[in-house]
């Protein structure tokens, strides 16, 4: 199973909107996939159309419980089929006081690896959403990530805190024992056709250049399909096949693929 987070510290670069679609967008292509939405805001959830009032299943922070010494869930039990070769596990309201929750808990930064080791179902791919912060229930997304993909909006202060995010991710592939740890891209997103996105997308570039990270040709444009899908719970491909924004992430799964076979 090969790992992929969204993450970014920095707020509405559409970290959710792009874990949704890279996701559907492999799931169509017949890959397995397994959604975790490590975000306790639960939007990816709630886009994926679970009632977040009456959730269908464990969550990781009944799963985690007995990190505690409580009983807790078994992560199968906390796995909610989405659509074909789609499913998502939610980590839960309570995750936004994770830091304190598990601040007892030896080696707490690897909850989520030993809780997914025991999943019976392997999937081809994870795709993880995170929040946008860079705390405890984050170093556990990157305990088990693969590559990470930080999607960036070119308006302005999109750059600020970039070289934080990329040495902090640096300082977690050593201290979490993953080597391998890296950015795979900055994906381009929301992007609208106006001058000031112009010069922030200069900026992008040249910061990815200081770091010697690739930015995905393919770049995501502003369209209001992808409110409007996530207004009504459907993933972007199944609202509106031919929209822009859809061509655009079909697009970048494409290339996301492609990556992956070099
Ligand atoms: N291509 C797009 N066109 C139009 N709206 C978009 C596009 N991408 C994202 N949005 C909108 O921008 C907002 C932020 O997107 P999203 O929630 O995916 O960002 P995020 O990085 O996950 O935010 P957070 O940091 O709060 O988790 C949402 O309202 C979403 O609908
Ligand atoms: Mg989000």
């Amino acid at each position: 199973m090969k790992t992929i987070a969204f993450c970014n510290q920095k707020g509405g670069v559409a970290k959710t909107t792009s874990t949704y679609a890279l996701a559907s967008g492999l799931a169509k292509k017949k890959h397995s996939v397994l959604m975790i939405d490590s975000d306790p805001q639960e939007n990816l959830s709630q886009a994926a159309g679970i009632d977040l009032y009456n959730i269908p299943a464990a969550t990781l922070s009944d799963v985690f419980k007995t990190e505690k010494g409580e009983p807790g869930a078994d992560i199968n039990e906390a796995v909610i089929p989405i659509s074909k070769n789609l499913d998502l596990i939610i980590g839960g309201i309570e995750f936004t006081s994770a830091d304190l929750d598990y601040s007892g808990v030896t080696s707490r930064e690897f909850m989520l690896k030993r809780a997914l080791k025991k999943l019976d179902k392997t999937y081809d791919y994870c795709i993880i959403d995170c929040s946008p912060t860079l705390a405890l229930i984050t170093q556990n997304v990157l305990a088990i990530t693969d590559k990470i993909v930080v999607p960036m909006t070119p308006e302005a202060f999109a750059t600020n805190g970039a070289n934080m995010l990329f040495s902090w991710i640096s300082v977690m592939s050593e201290r979490l024992n993953n080597p391998d740890l890296d950015v795979a891209g900055i994906l381009i997103t929301n992007c609208r056709n106006t001058n000031n996105a112009n010069i922030w997308l200069e900026g992008i570039e040249m910061l990815a250049k200081e770091y010697e990270i690739k930015v995905y040709k393919s770049i995501i444009h502003q369209n209001v399909a992808v409110e409007e899908s996530q207004t009504l719970n459907q993933s972007l491909f199944e609202y509106a096949p031919n929209a822009r924004a859809t061509k655009d992430y079909e697009a970048f799964v494409k290339e996301f693929l492609k990556g992956e076979s070099k």
